[in-house]
């Protein structure tokens, strides 16, 4: 039953993620790297189905402008470790997101408030003003973290792995 469940909320997320992740324009963020060795295009998924997750029960929230929301707030295209782009990224790249988003998928107002303030509290002037925005604020944050521990925890195992080799061959 339980089983069933996690299957139906998939491809309810998918048929509200489906008319963003099938666009070429979407498609491109998979050139770029974002937290650790994750892509964009890795991280704004996660980041879409943790908020889906978390607005599950809630019928105030438009589910549709969520996704879409979450899927385009790290919309900013070019790959920021590369010297050239405006700096610090953190407090950058919401208001470039923002832009390239309502040019190229169109956003109402509220949603557009959202990506621009995903990266509070570090853009202190720019603060949640929905319940998408303090959701995909949250949702952000968490998928961040798990990314970062992911990687400090491969890197942790591939020194260990490489100290045992060095025992086994001696
Ligand atoms: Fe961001
Ligand atoms: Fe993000």
């Amino acid at each position: 039953m339980k089983k069933f469940k996690k299957e139906s909320n998939m491809k309810e997320f998918l048929e509200y993620a489906y008319p963003i992740i099938s666009t070429d324009k979407f498609k491109e963020l998979k050139k770029y790297i974002h937290h650790a060795k994750h892509t964009c295009y890795r991280h704004v998924l996660s980041v879409a189905y943790i908020s889906y997750k978390l607005a599950l029960n809630n019928y105030k929230i438009d589910m549709a402008s969520l996704i879409k929301v979450a899927l385009l707030h790290d919309y900013y295209l070019y790959d920021w470790h590369k010297p050239g782009h405006a700096r610090p990224h953190g407090f950058t790249h919401p208001k470039t997101a923002m832009n390239n988003a309502k040019r190229d998928f169109g956003l109402t107002k509220t949603e557009a408030r959202a990506i621009r303030s995903h990266m509070w509290p570090l853009t202190i002037f720019h603060i949640p003003t929905s319940r998408i925005g303090w959701i995909i604020c949250l949702a952000d944050k968490m998928s961040a973290h798990y990314e970062y521990k992911v990687d400090k925890m491969l890197k942790k195992n591939k020194k260990r792995l490489e100290k045992m080799k060095e025992r086994t061959s001696r």
